[in-house]
Formats: structure tokens, C-alpha cells, sequence
């Protein structure tokens, strides 16, 4: 069946993708109370997150992430994700370690407008490989405008946008911006959690016979968004910038073949000359 709707198609590969990769993870849980890191100590710097936090985690996957940081800030984390695999398996997470958080299975945007109030939230997350899945990113920031409180701030983490621009050997050969829209691709959802070699994850299943075939044919819509959409468009809906990192390492995955391991878990490019941003932190305001 084909699917011409972009976010359904994109929650049907989801779907498919979150189940194959639920069957190959250990305990997440476990791995947490042993000291995972789940998110890097820069991108939680300068931020004041402790137990009077009220986090908001958009697009939040199996709760990772989410239930990482209300473990380690002892803070409150809604965790919002539109595939129910992944939602079942946060849910789960959350009460093995009893946490105070808890996780809501709903497509973002249609969360974004019929909650009735953020007033309540301090800091909005969105954590790596989010933002190409906002397939319309005036309609978002504008939205969480309409909702929040003049105290709250929205943490971006995620892929630096020029990193498409290099091919699988590390050579800049796309120029930049490489789309402003959107894109079909047949192949679904990659199978990036399933290769122990390029995605470290908190803990996997040890077995005889590993799963080894992840195919995922349900196309999915993608956004590329460059650095001046991203901030024109939370300026045009109210926020402001409040600090913008590039950094040249990915933090828990190698992305492309070229990238190396410089410290555990740390992968950067071979040479540092020239030096290529690879992910980034943005942390937006609102506006006063
Ligand atoms: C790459 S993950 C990001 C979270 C985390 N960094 C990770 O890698 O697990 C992207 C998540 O966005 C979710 N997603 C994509 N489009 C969505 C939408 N329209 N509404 C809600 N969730 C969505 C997917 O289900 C997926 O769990």
C-alpha cells in the first residue's frame, strides 16, 4: 500500500524500525543505574536542570535520553513520540527505574496543539535526529509559542546540517544548503541501532544467532533544514537565540565510514583540517 500522507508513512517506518530494534536491546535500565550516559556533559552545560525541572522531551523515541537525565538531574520528563514501540519500551524503562516521568504516544504536532497548556514546562528537548523529522518547522516553533510560558527555553541537539554535505568519504562534495524542504526516500528508516559497529547503545541482548536481516521498505518524508531556516524561522515565532555550539564530533555513533573513534564514544573526523562541524547545540528563549 502506498502511503502519500508523510507523517503516516513516517510513523508506519518508524513502527517497523522501533519493533526490529526493540528485539536486540538489553537492559537499559540496568545500564543507567551503572552509569550510561546518555547525553553529554556540553550539551547539559549552563543549563540549571534539577528537581524542580519540568522537561518536555519532543520526538523521544524508546526514552533513552529522557530517562537518562530524570535519572541523573532527578527532574521531570514528559517524553512525547508518535510510535507506539517506541513508547511502550519508555514506558517500561520509566518504571523500572520509578522515575517521576512519563511518556505520551502522540504525533508531535497534533500534541503541540491540542494540549491544552505548557505553561508548566521550563525546558523543551530535542535530542539527536529529530529535527529532519519536523516536516514543517514555522508550524512547530509557532505552536510551542502559543503554549509555553516566558520562562521556558527549547534545547536543540541534533545533526549540524552541513555534515550532508560530505559523502561517504568525508569529502565536501554538496553544496550547502543541501534542501530547505523535503524529500521522499524509498528506503524507511535506516537500521542505525542494529549495527553494534556504528551505534553504541546503552546495553544489547546477548544472542546465539543475532537478527541480522533489517529491512525496512516504508518510504518516509524527510526535512533538511539549513542553519538560516532553523533561525529565522524561531525568530520569526517569537523566541530568540540564546547560544549556538558547533562541534565536531557525534557523540554515540558513527555516521559515516570515514568518521573515527577519538575518545569511547566520541567520533570525529581523521583530520582536523579543515574542521567539520558535526553536531550542534542550540538553545532558544523566548522572546521578551
Ligand atoms: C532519531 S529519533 C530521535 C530520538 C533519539 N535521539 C534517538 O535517536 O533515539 C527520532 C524519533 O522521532 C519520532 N518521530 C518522527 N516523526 C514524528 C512525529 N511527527 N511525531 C512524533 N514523533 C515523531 C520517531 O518515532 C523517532 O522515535
Amino acid at each position: 500500500m502506498i502511503d502519500n500522507d508523510p507523517i503516516s508513512a513516517n510513523r508506519r517506518s518508524w513502527d517497523k524500525a522501533n519493533r526490529q530494534f526493540n528485539v536486540i536491546k538489553g537492559d537499559f535500565a540496568e545500564s543507567i543505574v551503572n552509569g550510561y550516559c546518555a547525553i553529554p556533559g556540553a550539551i547539559l552545560r549552563g543549563l540549571d536542570i534539577g528537581p524542580a525541572t519540568n522537561v518536555l522531551h519532543l520526538c523521544c523515541n524508546d526514552g533513552t535520553e529522557a530517562c537518562y537525565l530524570s535519572f541523573s538531574k532527578n527532574c521531570k520528563v514528559t517524553g512525547v513520540d508518535f510510535s507506539s514501540s517506541a513508547i511502550e519500551f519508555a514506558q517500561e524503562l520509566s518504571t523500572k527505574l520509578n522515575l517521576d516521568s512519563e511518556f505520551v504516544h502522540a504525533e508531535v504536532m497534533e500534541y503541540l496543539t491540542s494540549v491544552e497548556s505548557l505553561q508548566d514546562i521550563d525546558l523543551i528537548f530535542l535530542s539527536m535526529g529529530t529535527l529532519k523529522w519536523i516536516l514543517n518547522i514555522d508550524a512547530f516553533f509557532e505552536a510551542i509559542r502559543r503554549k509555553v510560558s516566558k520562562r521556558c527555553s527549547i534545547l536543540v541537539w541534533d545533526f549540524h546540517p552541513l555534515l550532508e554535505c560530505f559523502n561517504q568519504e568525508g569529502i565536501y562534495c554538496y553544496d550547502y544548503p543541501i534542501f530547505d524542504n523535503g524529500y521522499w526516500r524509498d528506503q524507511g528508516v535506516y537500521g542505525y541501532k542494529i549495527n553494534a559497529e556504528s551505534y553504541e547503545m546503552p546495553a544489547r541482548r546477548k544472542f546465539e544467532n543475532p537478527p541480522k536481516n533489517y529491512i525496512n521498505d516504508r518510504p518516509v518524508y524527510i526535512s533538511c533544514w539549513s542553519l538560516g531556516k532553523l533561525f529565522s524561522s524561531a525568530l520569526d515565532n517569537g523566541f530568540c537565540v540564546s547560544s549556538f555550539e558547533e562541534m565536531n564530533f557525534l557523540f554515540g555513533e558513527k555516521y559515516r565510514d570515514w568518521m573515527i573513534e577519538t575518545e569511547p564514544g566520541v567520533f570525529s573526523h581523521k583530520s582536523d583540517n579543515p574542521v567539520i562541524p558535526m553536531s550542534m547545540k542550540i538553545v532558544l528563549s523566548v522572546k521578551c
